[in-house]
């Protein structure tokens, strides 16, 4: 059985005691602790803090990003042996934002889930196509371009511990949400990409999350596809009420 997962992409939200609050509600909910797994994704300076109160109540923490380096002068960079030393989990990894906005590209990407896999740690790595890649029909090319490039040279082993989330760039924030029949259709298509790649027993257990104006409204229905493991949330995880109801949605 693979895990469902629901992760709390909270960007660039939150001052220091505002987070400290939003992670205390998730906590304090009483509902918190059924259904899926857990993760919440708070900016940097939320980390430690993140890590030291969901000690114990089953919520996972993830960075949002790290450096491709390993140490040295970069001057405002996270490293992930850094972000090891805090003892999280999980790091997102190729979000959109990240792409469009610092020009990440998919072999930059590569450099940084390596950086993870090598300080132990998970990296919920994204991929998804833009409006028009869509409209074009090229949106199967463009996210097994992705994943072919993200994963480059990453082992059978260490594939083990990588989470992916399919995101469609035209969904995210935007209050559009891919249909549940498009979500299956590319999770599906992901798993048997990874299939073709590292075999039946890691595609089976592969965790692939959904996101893009995922909300409690809509997670059920697009959590009850076979492929579709949970969520990568964004602005709805900045509610605890809401963040909880969509991982209580399976
Ligand atoms: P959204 O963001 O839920 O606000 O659309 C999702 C994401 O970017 O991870």
């Amino acid at each position: 059985m693979r895990k469902q997962i629901v992760a709390g992409n909270w960007k660039m939200n939150m001052t220091f005691p505002e987070g400290i609050n939003l992670i205390q509600e998730i906590i304090n909910n009483p509902s918190s602790l059924k259904g899926a797994q857990l993760i919440i994704s708070p900016p940097y300076l939320l980390l430690n803090q993140a890590v030291k109160l969901t000690q114990g109540n089953n919520i996972s923490v993830a960075a949002q990003n790290c450096s491709e380096h390993e140490k040295g002068a970069f001057t405002g960079e996270i490293s992930a042996s850094m972000l090891n030393s805090l003892q999280l989990e999980y790091v997102i990894l190729g979000h959109s934002e990240r792409r469009a906005y610092y020009g990440e590209t998919d072999q930059l990407i590569n450099q940084k889930i390596k950086q993870c896999l090598a300080n132990n740690l998970k990296p919920i790595v994204c991929c998804g196509e833009i409006l028009k890649e869509r409209e074009n029909n090229e949106h199967f090319n463009v996210v097994a371009t992705q994943i072919k490039g993200m994963l480059e040279e990453i082992t059978a082993k260490e594939f083990k511990s990588i989470i992916i989330a399919y995101e469609p760039v035209w969904a995210i924030g935007t209050g559009k949400t891919a249909s549940p029949d498009q979500a299956q259709e590319m999770h599906h298509f992901i798993r048997e990409t990874i299939r073709n790649s590292y075999g039946s027993e890691i595609a089976d257990n592969l965790s692939i999350l959904y996101g893009g104006s995922c909300k409690p409204s809509n997670a059920k229905e697009l959590f009850s596809n076979s492929d579709v493991d949970g969520g990568l949330i964004g602005g709805a995880s900045l509610n605890a009420e809401d963040f909880i109801a969509i991982a209580n949605s399976f």
